[in-house]
């Protein structure tokens, strides 16, 4: 079934080189969220829980959120958007990281999540993990424990795996 899915996965996200920018190949999720059942596949796959119970899930914006958000549910756990800055209002804690393609700031809102929640992070890919890296930290700084991260893709050739240390990571497909 694992490997079903795998397939389906490699066959709906579809590569596009030069975007957003030369020399990025982007990872196009969008077909694959338009097959309803590669799409609850990916979810029912990224939500098998290997690290015991989660409180929340925290998906990163905006294709994070598509997968978060179905996850969340399927997990009976709540949702965190971790948001580009200047989207929430506050009272906030902020975030900078580079990413692949320049550089950003990404918030939260710190009372939405109790001391100690268990948070599982989600995201559509993990690329260089800055994006991840400052999530983790975020996190963090609110008080909430990190116990795993989910991704769809990871694109094992930027070692996003190097700015996650000690922390467990799920793919459902690993690329070059
Ligand atoms: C992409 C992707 C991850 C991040 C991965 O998001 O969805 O969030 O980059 O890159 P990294 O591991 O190098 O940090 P992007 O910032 O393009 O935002 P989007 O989802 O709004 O398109």
């Amino acid at each position: 079934a694992r490997d079903d899915v795998v397939r389906r996965v490699n066959a709906l996200v579809r590569l596009v080189p030069d975007y957003p920018q030369p020399g990025v190949l982007f990872r196009d999720i969008t077909p694959l969220l338009a097959d309803a059942s590669a799409f609850a596949d990916v979810v029912a796959t990224m939500a098998s829980p290997a690290h015991g119970p989660v409180d929340l899930v925290a998906g990163m914006e905006a294709r994070g959120f598509l997968l978060a958000a179905p996850i969340a549910t399927a997990l009976g756990a709540g949702l965190v958007p971790v948001r580009k800055a200047g989207k929430l209002p506050g009272p906030l804690a902020t975030e900078s990281y580079s990413l692949e393609y320049g550089d950003a700031s990404i918030e939260i809102q710190p009372f939405t999540i109790p001391a100690g929640a268990r948070v599982l992070v989600v995201d559509d890919v993990l690329a260089t993990g800055g994006t991840a890296a400052a999530t983790v930290r975020l996190l963090r700084a609110c008080g909430a424990e990190v116990v795993g991260l989910s991704f769809l893709v990871e694109i094992a050739g930027l070692d996003g795996r190097r700015h996650l240390e000690g922390l467990a990571i799920d793919s459902v497909v690993t690329v070059d």
